[in-house]
């Protein structure tokens, strides 16, 4: 398994009313893309970042922005998150009927779509749609919050789409992310499951040594924990 280690912020924790300046920060602490929860108030019980709020934010740093859409309606959506300098869009199973569909769509606005699974919802949901993305996301939360326990019984679904990954030829092309309570604890034992994109946001902003300590520590741990 060839795909690097990649360690990326949830901008959730982050000062709302200086998001340019934060973005600019992250980029300056190390990180490998920007992710940007996108919050309905529907299918999770937040409301979060509009187009118009990413795109504000687009100019002030140069590395990639990703868009986890935790919205019911993400086909509605998607054409203007990717105008707003979004280059990857992360929809959920449970979200779209005709998942393969808006996979497709996605990839075909330029692009890159991928897929993410809530805890509840099984690997076999997205095994006939793994050669439409680039990234699969295994939610290790219940999504719409940030600073949630880690659910460490989701190792067993990261190993299980490591599998799928592996068996398909897939692993040098496709990451896995993982997403919820990942932290100097908890970011080995991801890792060992298969993981090799981290999302953190309190483990990044909580760190009393400040941002680029929390990245380069989180990355030490878990290029450690692949060793
Ligand atoms: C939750 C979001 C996560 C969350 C991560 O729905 O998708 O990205 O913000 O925050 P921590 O790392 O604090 O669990």
């Amino acid at each position: 398994m060839t795909r690097p280690i990649q360690i990326v912020p949830s901008v959730l924790p982050a000062d709302f009313a200086r998001l340019g300046d934060e973005v600019a920060a992250l980029e300056a602490a190390g990180v490998d893309l920007v992710q940007w929860d996108v919050m309905d108030g529907q299918f999770v019980p937040n409301l979060t970042f509009g187009p118009d709020v990413i795109a504000a934010a687009r100019s002030h740093c140069s590395v990639p922005f990703e868009a986890h859409l935790m919205v019911l309606t993400p086909d509605a959506m998607a054409q203007q998150y990717v105008e707003a300098g979004c280059s990857r869009l992360i929809v959920h199973a449970e979200t779209a009927p005709h998942l393969h569909r808006t996979l497709d769509n996605i990839n075909g606005m330029g692009a890159r779509a991928a897929v993410a699974l809530n805890p509840a919802t099984p690997a076999s949901a997205i095994e006939h749609v793994l050669d439409l993305v680039d990234l699969v996301l295994v939610m290790t939360v219940n999504p719409g919050f940030g600073g949630q326990a880690y659910i460490a019984t989701m190792e067993r679904k990261i190993a299980e789409v490591r599998a799928m990954l592996d068996e398909r030829g897939l692993s040098d092309s496709v990451d896995l992310e993982v997403d919820g309570g990942i932290g100097p604890a908890t970011i080995e034992g991801a890792v060992r499951a298969g993981a090799n994109v981290l999302i953190a946001g309190s483990a990044l902003y909580k760190d009393p040594d400040g941002l680029e300590h929390a990245v380069s520590h989180l990355r030490s741990l878990a290029e450690g924990a692949r060793a």
